[in-house]
Protein backbone atom coordinates (compact mmCIF):
# COMPACT_ATOMS: atom_id res chain seq x y z
CA UNK A 1 0.00 0.00 0.00
CA UNK A 2 1.07 3.36 -1.16
CA UNK A 3 2.10 6.07 1.73
CA UNK A 4 0.34 9.31 1.71
CA UNK A 5 2.82 12.70 2.61
CA UNK A 6 2.14 12.87 5.87
CA UNK A 7 2.72 8.82 6.86
CA UNK A 8 5.92 9.50 4.57
CA UNK A 9 7.50 12.14 7.04
CA UNK A 10 6.53 10.02 10.05
CA UNK A 11 3.80 12.03 11.47
CA UNK A 12 0.59 9.86 11.32
CA UNK A 13 2.23 6.15 11.92
CA UNK A 14 -0.18 4.12 10.06
CA UNK A 15 -3.38 6.69 9.73
CA UNK A 16 -4.76 5.94 6.50
CA UNK A 17 -5.29 8.12 3.83
CA UNK A 18 -9.01 8.53 3.85
CA UNK A 19 -8.75 9.48 7.69
CA UNK A 20 -5.58 12.28 6.90
CA UNK A 21 -7.66 13.51 4.54
CA UNK A 22 -11.09 13.70 6.47
CA UNK A 23 -8.58 15.60 9.55
CA UNK A 24 -6.83 18.08 7.30
CA UNK A 25 -10.56 19.05 5.71
CA UNK A 26 -11.50 19.78 9.47
CA UNK A 27 -8.49 21.74 10.20
CA UNK A 28 -8.92 23.49 7.20
CA UNK A 29 -12.81 24.40 7.35
CA UNK A 30 -12.36 25.54 10.67
CA UNK A 31 -9.12 27.92 9.83
CA UNK A 32 -11.39 29.38 7.25
CA UNK A 33 -14.47 30.38 9.94
CA UNK A 34 -12.09 31.72 12.06
CA UNK A 35 -10.64 33.82 10.20
CA UNK A 36 -13.86 34.70 8.92
CA UNK A 37 -14.71 35.69 12.81
CA UNK A 38 -11.49 37.84 12.88
CA UNK A 39 -12.67 39.58 9.56
CA UNK A 40 -15.77 40.04 11.19
CA UNK A 41 -14.81 41.44 13.80
CA UNK A 42 -12.14 44.03 11.90
CA UNK A 43 -15.26 45.48 9.73
CA UNK A 44 -17.69 47.88 10.29
CA UNK A 45 -21.23 46.51 10.87
CA UNK A 46 -23.56 45.79 8.43
CA UNK A 47 -21.12 46.49 6.15
CA UNK A 48 -19.28 42.72 5.85
CA UNK A 49 -19.78 41.62 1.77
CA UNK A 50 -18.99 45.18 0.90
CA UNK A 51 -15.43 45.59 2.18
CA UNK A 52 -15.10 41.45 2.33
CA UNK A 53 -14.80 41.37 -1.24
CA UNK A 54 -12.22 43.85 -2.32
CA UNK A 55 -8.86 42.01 -3.00
CA UNK A 56 -6.74 43.19 -0.05
CA UNK A 57 -9.56 42.39 1.95
CA UNK A 58 -9.14 38.76 0.50
CA UNK A 59 -5.45 38.47 1.02
CA UNK A 60 -5.57 39.60 4.60
CA UNK A 61 -8.52 36.95 5.25
CA UNK A 62 -6.22 33.94 3.34
CA UNK A 63 -3.16 35.04 5.02
CA UNK A 64 -5.26 34.72 8.93
CA UNK A 65 -6.84 31.62 7.36
CA UNK A 66 -2.82 30.01 6.46
CA UNK A 67 -2.02 31.29 10.39
CA UNK A 68 -5.01 29.41 11.74
CA UNK A 69 -4.11 26.62 9.56
CA UNK A 70 -0.76 26.05 11.18
CA UNK A 71 -2.30 26.79 14.61
CA UNK A 72 -4.49 23.84 14.23
CA UNK A 73 -2.17 21.80 12.83
CA UNK A 74 0.50 22.62 15.92
CA UNK A 75 -2.14 21.64 18.35
CA UNK A 76 -3.47 18.63 16.34
CA UNK A 77 -0.38 17.12 16.73
CA UNK A 78 0.29 17.91 20.74
CA UNK A 79 -3.08 16.13 20.85
CA UNK A 80 -0.44 12.68 20.38
CA UNK A 81 0.65 13.50 23.82
CA UNK A 82 -3.17 13.34 25.62
CA UNK A 83 -3.98 9.97 26.75
CA UNK A 84 -4.77 8.09 23.80
CA UNK A 85 -6.90 5.43 25.92
CA UNK A 86 -9.57 7.63 26.76
CA UNK A 87 -10.75 9.28 23.12
CA UNK A 88 -9.84 8.73 19.51
CA UNK A 89 -7.73 11.41 18.03
CA UNK A 90 -10.94 12.63 16.24
CA UNK A 91 -12.67 13.30 18.85
CA UNK A 92 -10.18 15.30 20.61
CA UNK A 93 -9.92 17.39 17.11
CA UNK A 94 -13.21 17.94 16.92
CA UNK A 95 -13.48 19.28 20.38
CA UNK A 96 -10.07 21.70 20.28
CA UNK A 97 -11.79 22.93 16.21
CA UNK A 98 -15.33 23.29 18.10
CA UNK A 99 -13.63 25.09 21.51
CA UNK A 100 -11.63 27.56 18.96
CA UNK A 101 -14.71 28.28 17.04
CA UNK A 102 -16.94 28.95 19.79
CA UNK A 103 -14.26 31.44 21.35
CA UNK A 104 -13.90 33.09 18.28
CA UNK A 105 -17.80 33.46 17.40
CA UNK A 106 -17.95 34.94 21.00
CA UNK A 107 -15.48 37.13 21.03
CA UNK A 108 -16.76 38.61 17.87
CA UNK A 109 -20.14 38.50 18.77
CA UNK A 110 -19.47 40.04 21.99
CA UNK A 111 -16.94 42.61 20.64
CA UNK A 112 -20.19 43.52 18.05
CA UNK A 113 -23.05 44.01 20.69
CA UNK A 114 -20.54 45.20 24.03
CA UNK A 115 -17.02 45.92 23.28
CA UNK A 116 -14.34 45.08 21.75
CA UNK A 117 -12.26 44.18 24.48
CA UNK A 118 -14.97 41.32 25.96
CA UNK A 119 -13.18 38.45 24.59
CA UNK A 120 -13.76 35.08 26.60
CA UNK A 121 -10.21 34.06 25.73
CA UNK A 122 -10.15 31.14 28.25
CA UNK A 123 -13.06 29.26 27.02
CA UNK A 124 -11.28 27.45 24.47
CA UNK A 125 -8.58 26.21 26.56
CA UNK A 126 -11.08 25.01 29.38
CA UNK A 127 -12.91 22.94 27.46
CA UNK A 128 -10.20 21.58 25.82
CA UNK A 129 -8.20 20.84 29.42
CA UNK A 130 -11.78 19.63 30.72
CA UNK A 131 -12.52 17.56 27.71
CA UNK A 132 -9.32 16.10 26.80
CA UNK A 133 -6.37 16.68 28.60
CA UNK A 134 -5.09 19.31 30.27
CA UNK A 135 -1.81 19.91 28.79
CA UNK A 136 -3.42 20.22 25.69
CA UNK A 137 -5.67 22.98 27.39
CA UNK A 138 -2.31 24.90 28.23
CA UNK A 139 -0.80 25.16 24.73
CA UNK A 140 -4.43 25.83 23.23
CA UNK A 141 -4.23 29.16 25.41
CA UNK A 142 -0.89 29.83 24.52
CA UNK A 143 -1.78 29.56 20.70
CA UNK A 144 -4.95 31.22 21.08
CA UNK A 145 -3.73 34.32 23.55
CA UNK A 146 -0.46 34.75 20.53
CA UNK A 147 -3.08 34.88 18.07
CA UNK A 148 -4.85 37.56 19.92
CA UNK A 149 -2.14 39.23 19.98
CA UNK A 150 -0.46 38.74 16.70
CA UNK A 151 -4.08 39.75 15.36
CA UNK A 152 -5.01 42.68 17.08
CA UNK A 153 -1.29 44.15 16.36
CA UNK A 154 -1.84 43.64 12.88
CA UNK A 155 -5.45 45.09 13.33
CA UNK A 156 -5.10 48.36 15.43
CA UNK A 157 -1.10 49.61 15.55
CA UNK A 158 -0.55 52.45 18.50
CA UNK A 159 1.14 51.64 21.92
CA UNK A 160 -1.93 51.79 24.07
CA UNK A 161 -3.08 48.55 21.94
CA UNK A 162 0.66 47.06 22.17
CA UNK A 163 0.53 47.89 26.05
CA UNK A 164 -3.05 46.08 26.58
CA UNK A 165 -2.87 43.37 24.00
CA UNK A 166 0.96 42.29 26.68
CA UNK A 167 -1.26 42.19 29.34
CA UNK A 168 -4.06 40.57 27.82
CA UNK A 169 -1.79 38.16 26.43
CA UNK A 170 0.05 37.72 30.38
CA UNK A 171 -2.77 37.28 32.19
CA UNK A 172 -4.68 35.06 30.16
CA UNK A 173 -1.87 32.48 29.89
CA UNK A 174 -1.49 33.12 34.07
CA UNK A 175 -5.15 32.85 34.42
CA UNK A 176 -5.71 29.70 32.36
CA UNK A 177 -2.90 27.45 33.78
CA UNK A 178 -4.44 28.27 37.16
CA UNK A 179 -7.60 27.59 36.41
CA UNK A 180 -6.67 24.65 34.33
CA UNK A 181 -4.87 23.56 37.59
CA UNK A 182 -7.88 23.56 39.43
CA UNK A 183 -10.02 21.56 37.10
CA UNK A 184 -10.41 18.52 39.62
CA UNK A 185 -10.08 19.99 42.49
CA UNK A 186 -13.00 21.77 42.58
CA UNK A 187 -15.40 19.28 43.19
CA UNK A 188 -18.61 21.08 42.15
CA UNK A 189 -18.85 23.31 38.87
CA UNK A 190 -20.25 26.12 41.20
CA UNK A 191 -16.83 26.18 42.76
CA UNK A 192 -14.83 26.12 40.16
CA UNK A 193 -17.11 28.83 38.69
CA UNK A 194 -16.28 31.14 41.92
CA UNK A 195 -12.38 30.13 41.65
CA UNK A 196 -12.55 31.70 38.18
CA UNK A 197 -14.37 34.97 39.26
CA UNK A 198 -11.79 35.58 42.19
CA UNK A 199 -8.63 34.37 39.98
CA UNK A 200 -10.45 37.07 37.52
CA UNK A 201 -10.31 40.09 39.49
CA UNK A 202 -7.48 38.84 41.37
CA UNK A 203 -4.98 38.75 38.27
CA UNK A 204 -6.68 42.40 37.15
CA UNK A 205 -3.37 44.19 38.55
CA UNK A 206 -1.60 42.43 35.57
CA UNK A 207 -2.57 44.71 33.08
CA UNK A 208 -2.65 47.68 35.22
CA UNK A 209 1.05 47.20 35.87
CA UNK A 210 2.15 46.38 32.04
CA UNK A 211 0.14 49.98 31.03
CA UNK A 212 2.36 51.74 33.59
CA UNK A 213 5.47 49.87 33.11
CA UNK A 214 4.98 50.79 29.57
CA UNK A 215 4.84 54.65 30.55
CA UNK A 216 1.01 55.28 30.13
CA UNK A 217 -0.17 57.53 32.97
CA UNK A 218 -3.65 57.81 32.10
CA UNK A 219 -5.37 56.44 35.52
CA UNK A 220 -8.45 55.85 33.43
CA UNK A 221 -6.88 53.82 30.78
CA UNK A 222 -4.93 51.78 33.31
CA UNK A 223 -7.83 51.22 35.52
CA UNK A 224 -9.91 50.41 32.56
CA UNK A 225 -7.18 47.47 31.11
CA UNK A 226 -7.57 45.64 35.02
CA UNK A 227 -11.65 45.78 34.50
CA UNK A 228 -11.80 44.56 31.11
CA UNK A 229 -9.20 41.80 31.92
CA UNK A 230 -11.43 41.03 34.81
CA UNK A 231 -14.24 40.94 32.82
CA UNK A 232 -12.98 38.52 30.13
CA UNK A 233 -12.03 36.15 32.54
CA UNK A 234 -15.36 36.10 34.25
CA UNK A 235 -16.92 36.08 30.43
CA UNK A 236 -14.93 33.01 30.08
CA UNK A 237 -15.57 31.14 32.67
CA UNK A 238 -19.51 31.93 32.27
CA UNK A 239 -19.64 30.82 28.97
CA UNK A 240 -17.57 27.70 30.08
CA UNK A 241 -20.02 26.68 32.49
CA UNK A 242 -23.08 27.06 30.22
CA UNK A 243 -21.30 24.90 26.86
CA UNK A 244 -19.51 22.43 28.51
CA UNK A 245 -22.62 20.43 29.61
CA UNK A 246 -23.52 20.92 25.36
CA UNK A 247 -20.02 19.62 24.68
CA UNK A 248 -20.20 16.77 27.16
CA UNK A 249 -23.21 15.75 25.76
CA UNK A 250 -22.01 16.16 22.19
CA UNK A 251 -18.79 14.27 22.12
CA UNK A 252 -19.89 12.03 24.78
CA UNK A 253 -16.99 12.90 27.32
CA UNK A 254 -17.35 12.36 30.94
CA UNK A 255 -15.63 15.13 32.52
CA UNK A 256 -14.44 15.52 35.99
CA UNK A 257 -17.40 17.52 36.67
CA UNK A 258 -20.02 14.64 35.86
CA UNK A 259 -17.46 12.59 37.54
CA UNK A 260 -17.51 14.04 41.09
CA UNK A 261 -21.33 14.76 40.35
CA UNK A 262 -22.11 10.66 40.16
CA UNK A 263 -19.77 10.34 43.51
CA UNK A 264 -21.75 12.88 45.54
CA UNK A 265 -23.88 11.52 48.07
CA UNK A 266 -26.52 13.34 46.15
CA UNK A 267 -26.97 11.50 43.31
CA UNK A 268 -30.31 8.94 43.46
CA UNK A 269 -28.47 6.03 43.07
CA UNK A 270 -26.14 6.32 45.52
CA UNK A 271 -28.79 7.55 48.34
CA UNK A 272 -30.86 4.30 47.36
CA UNK A 273 -28.03 2.12 47.94
CA UNK A 274 -26.94 3.66 51.44
CA UNK A 275 -30.66 3.07 52.37
CA UNK A 276 -31.58 -0.26 51.05
CA UNK A 277 -28.09 -2.02 50.76
CA UNK A 278 -25.63 0.04 53.76
CA UNK A 279 -23.44 -3.15 53.96
CA UNK A 280 -23.49 -3.11 50.05
CA UNK A 281 -22.49 0.80 50.35
CA UNK A 282 -19.82 0.59 52.54
CA UNK A 283 -18.18 -2.10 50.94
CA UNK A 284 -18.59 -0.05 47.56
CA UNK A 285 -16.76 2.95 49.00
CA UNK A 286 -13.69 0.83 50.24
CA UNK A 287 -13.39 -0.18 47.10
CA UNK A 288 -13.63 3.29 45.54
CA UNK A 289 -10.56 4.03 47.33
CA UNK A 290 -8.51 1.35 46.83
CA UNK A 291 -9.37 1.50 43.11
CA UNK A 292 -8.44 5.17 42.96
CA UNK A 293 -4.92 4.38 44.15
CA UNK A 294 -5.05 1.60 41.68
CA UNK A 295 -5.54 3.81 39.02
CA UNK A 296 -3.11 6.32 39.77
CA UNK A 297 -0.71 4.18 40.03
CA UNK A 298 -0.87 2.53 37.22
CA UNK A 299 -1.92 6.58 35.13
CA UNK A 300 -5.48 5.43 34.53
CA UNK A 301 -8.04 7.78 35.05
CA UNK A 302 -8.75 8.09 39.19
CA UNK A 303 -12.06 9.98 39.22
CA UNK A 304 -13.46 7.19 36.86
CA UNK A 305 -12.09 4.45 38.83
CA UNK A 306 -13.86 5.48 41.95
CA UNK A 307 -16.94 6.37 40.17
CA UNK A 308 -16.88 2.89 38.67
CA UNK A 309 -16.33 1.20 42.33
CA UNK A 310 -19.33 3.24 43.50
CA UNK A 311 -21.78 1.66 41.17
CA UNK A 312 -20.06 -1.85 40.41
CA UNK A 313 -22.77 -3.40 43.00
CA UNK A 314 -25.69 -1.36 42.40
CA UNK A 315 -28.02 -4.47 41.28
CA UNK A 316 -27.24 -5.57 45.05
CA UNK A 317 -30.43 -3.11 46.38
CA UNK A 318 -32.60 -5.54 44.42
CA UNK A 319 -32.11 -8.48 46.83
CA UNK A 320 -29.67 -6.87 49.69
CA UNK A 321 -29.89 -9.46 52.54
CA UNK A 322 -28.71 -12.60 50.18
CA UNK A 323 -25.77 -10.22 50.35
CA UNK A 324 -23.16 -11.34 53.06
CA UNK A 325 -21.94 -7.48 53.94
CA UNK A 326 -25.93 -6.53 54.23
CA UNK A 327 -27.20 -9.79 56.70
CA UNK A 328 -27.82 -9.37 60.30
CA UNK A 329 -27.90 -12.50 61.32
CA UNK A 330 -30.17 -14.28 59.64
CA UNK A 331 -29.16 -16.08 56.42
CA UNK A 332 -31.71 -16.62 54.00
CA UNK A 333 -29.63 -18.74 51.93
CA UNK A 334 -29.77 -21.49 54.93
CA UNK A 335 -33.42 -22.08 53.81
CA UNK A 336 -33.02 -22.25 49.72
CA UNK A 337 -30.97 -24.80 47.27
CA UNK A 338 -27.65 -23.77 46.18
CA UNK A 339 -29.01 -23.59 42.35
CA UNK A 340 -31.74 -20.75 43.86
CA UNK A 341 -28.62 -19.11 46.22
CA UNK A 342 -25.97 -18.55 42.75
CA UNK A 343 -28.67 -17.10 40.39
CA UNK A 344 -29.37 -14.49 43.20
CA UNK A 345 -26.25 -14.08 43.62
CA UNK A 346 -25.45 -13.42 40.13
CA UNK A 347 -28.26 -11.45 38.95
CA UNK A 348 -27.07 -8.27 40.66
CA UNK A 349 -24.61 -7.99 37.35
CA UNK A 350 -27.22 -7.69 35.14
CA UNK A 351 -29.91 -6.02 37.45
CA UNK A 352 -27.03 -3.58 38.43
CA UNK A 353 -26.78 -2.51 34.58
CA UNK A 354 -29.75 -2.44 33.63
CA UNK A 355 -30.24 0.17 36.40
CA UNK A 356 -27.20 2.01 36.07
CA UNK A 357 -28.44 2.50 32.35
CA UNK A 358 -32.10 3.26 33.32
CA UNK A 359 -30.39 5.80 35.60
CA UNK A 360 -28.88 7.74 32.86
CA UNK A 361 -25.45 6.20 34.55
CA UNK A 362 -22.33 6.53 31.34
CA UNK A 363 -22.10 3.75 29.50
CA UNK A 364 -18.43 2.89 30.53
CA UNK A 365 -19.24 2.82 34.94
CA UNK A 366 -22.29 0.38 33.76
CA UNK A 367 -20.34 -1.79 31.70
CA UNK A 368 -18.28 -1.91 34.39
CA UNK A 369 -20.84 -2.44 36.76
CA UNK A 370 -21.67 -6.09 33.97
CA UNK A 371 -17.67 -6.88 33.81
CA UNK A 372 -17.11 -6.66 37.38
CA UNK A 373 -16.68 -10.53 37.91
CA UNK A 374 -16.18 -11.81 34.31
CA UNK A 375 -16.71 -15.44 34.26
CA UNK A 376 -15.67 -16.22 37.63
CA UNK A 377 -17.38 -19.38 39.50
CA UNK A 378 -19.08 -18.73 42.85
CA UNK A 379 -17.56 -21.04 44.59
CA UNK A 380 -18.89 -20.72 47.91
CA UNK A 381 -22.11 -22.26 46.51
CA UNK A 382 -20.62 -24.50 43.90
CA UNK A 383 -18.86 -26.50 46.43
CA UNK A 384 -22.04 -25.97 48.54
CA UNK A 385 -23.98 -27.91 45.44
CA UNK A 386 -20.85 -30.59 44.98
CA UNK A 387 -21.21 -31.01 48.78
CA UNK A 388 -24.99 -32.37 48.26
CA UNK A 389 -24.42 -35.01 45.16
CA UNK A 390 -22.15 -37.76 43.92
CA UNK A 391 -22.35 -36.42 40.34
CA UNK A 392 -20.61 -33.70 38.84
CA UNK A 393 -21.98 -30.37 38.93
CA UNK A 394 -22.00 -27.76 36.05
CA UNK A 395 -20.03 -25.26 36.62
CA UNK A 396 -21.16 -22.68 34.37
CA UNK A 397 -24.71 -22.81 35.70
CA UNK A 398 -22.49 -21.54 39.03
CA UNK A 399 -20.11 -18.91 37.00
CA UNK A 400 -20.80 -15.22 36.46
CA UNK A 401 -22.05 -14.88 31.91
CA UNK A 402 -19.36 -12.24 31.76
CA UNK A 403 -18.34 -10.14 29.66
CA UNK A 404 -15.12 -10.01 31.00
CA UNK A 405 -13.32 -6.82 32.00
CA UNK A 406 -12.76 -5.05 28.50
CA UNK A 407 -11.00 -1.63 30.22
CA UNK A 408 -8.19 -1.45 32.31
CA UNK A 409 -10.35 0.25 35.22
CA UNK A 410 -12.67 -2.79 35.03
CA UNK A 411 -9.46 -5.00 35.88
CA UNK A 412 -8.99 -2.52 38.66
CA UNK A 413 -12.52 -2.62 39.94
CA UNK A 414 -12.29 -6.80 39.83
CA UNK A 415 -9.17 -6.79 41.63
CA UNK A 416 -10.00 -4.31 44.47
CA UNK A 417 -13.33 -6.23 44.76
CA UNK A 418 -11.86 -9.17 45.35
CA UNK A 419 -9.63 -8.18 47.63
CA UNK A 420 -11.58 -6.10 49.44
CA UNK A 421 -14.29 -8.74 50.14
CA UNK A 422 -11.88 -11.40 50.72
CA UNK A 423 -9.46 -9.40 53.03
CA UNK A 424 -12.54 -8.01 55.07
CA UNK A 425 -13.77 -12.10 55.43
CA UNK A 426 -10.28 -13.53 56.02
CA UNK A 427 -8.75 -10.51 58.38
CA UNK A 428 -5.55 -11.72 57.10
CA UNK A 429 -3.85 -8.44 56.83
CA UNK A 430 -1.36 -8.22 59.88
CA UNK A 431 1.34 -9.90 58.58
CA UNK A 432 2.88 -8.03 55.68
CA UNK A 433 4.21 -11.26 53.75
CA UNK A 434 1.36 -13.11 54.52
CA UNK A 435 -1.01 -10.30 52.88
CA UNK A 436 1.01 -9.93 50.03
CA UNK A 437 1.13 -13.86 49.29
CA UNK A 438 -2.52 -13.59 50.06
CA UNK A 439 -3.56 -10.93 47.68
CA UNK A 440 -1.23 -12.36 44.78
CA UNK A 441 -2.89 -15.77 45.26
CA UNK A 442 -6.40 -13.67 44.79
CA UNK A 443 -5.04 -11.91 41.52
CA UNK A 444 -3.61 -15.20 40.26
CA UNK A 445 -7.15 -16.90 40.42
CA UNK A 446 -8.18 -14.50 38.07
CA UNK A 447 -5.20 -14.48 35.76
CA UNK A 448 -5.46 -18.11 35.77
CA UNK A 449 -8.96 -18.11 34.87
CA UNK A 450 -8.38 -15.92 31.87
CA UNK A 451 -10.60 -12.67 33.35
CA UNK A 452 -7.90 -10.42 31.81
CA UNK A 453 -7.79 -11.81 28.13
CA UNK A 454 -10.12 -9.32 27.25
CA UNK A 455 -8.46 -6.12 28.01
CA UNK A 456 -4.95 -4.14 27.65
CA UNK A 457 -3.56 -4.84 31.47
CA UNK A 458 -0.21 -6.01 31.21
CA UNK A 459 1.60 -8.01 33.70
CA UNK A 460 3.47 -5.08 34.92
CA UNK A 461 0.86 -3.10 35.62
CA UNK A 462 -1.10 -6.21 37.57
CA UNK A 463 2.32 -6.22 39.83
CA UNK A 464 2.09 -2.61 40.51
CA UNK A 465 -2.07 -3.15 41.44
CA UNK A 466 -0.99 -5.74 43.75
CA UNK A 467 1.85 -3.23 45.13
CA UNK A 468 -0.49 -0.74 45.91
CA UNK A 469 -3.14 -3.02 47.66
CA UNK A 470 -0.79 -4.91 49.92
CA UNK A 471 0.27 -1.27 51.00
CA UNK A 472 -3.60 0.07 50.81
CA UNK A 473 -5.85 -2.49 52.07
CA UNK A 474 -4.04 -3.00 55.74
CA UNK A 475 -3.48 0.81 56.78
CA UNK A 476 -7.34 1.41 55.40
CA UNK A 477 -8.59 -0.89 57.84
CA UNK A 478 -6.35 0.11 60.92
CA UNK A 479 -7.87 3.93 59.92
CA UNK A 480 -11.26 2.05 60.12
CA UNK A 481 -10.70 0.19 63.41
CA UNK A 482 -9.20 2.96 65.34
CA UNK A 483 -12.38 5.17 64.27
CA UNK A 484 -14.59 3.03 65.15
CA UNK A 485 -13.17 2.52 68.30
CA UNK A 486 -12.96 6.32 68.88
CA UNK A 487 -16.49 6.62 68.12
CA UNK A 488 -16.84 3.95 70.80
CA UNK A 489 -15.72 5.64 73.39
CA UNK A 490 -17.33 8.99 72.49
FE1 LIG B 1 -20.37 -7.74 42.75
FE1 LIG C 1 -18.39 -5.75 45.11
Amino acid sequence: MRKNSLQKIGLEGSVPAKIVFRRIMTILGTALVLAFFVKLSELERFNYFVKILNVESLIEFLLFALLFFVLLITLFFTTRYARHDAMSRDRMLGIVCLSLLLTYACSWAFGELINLYISPVLLASLLVATLVDKKIGVVTQIIVSNSYFLLNMVLFKDTVVLSENVGSLLTSIIVSIFMIMLIGKSSTRLKFTVMGFVLGVGTAFIPMIIHLASGITDSYTVLMGGVWSAVAVLLSVSLYMVTLPLMEYVFKVNTVFRMAELCSLESPLLKKLVKEAPGTFNHSLIVGNLAELCADAINEDTQLAKAAAYYHDMGKVKNPEYFIENQKGYNPHDDIIPEVSVSMIISHVTAGYEMLKAGGIPDVIANIALEHHGTTPVNYFLYKAQGYTEESVDKIEFSYPGPKPRTKIGAIIMIADTVEAASRAVGNYEDPEDFRKFVHSLIKGKMDTNQFSDCPITFKELSIIEDTLVEAVPSMYHTRIKYDNHKKRK
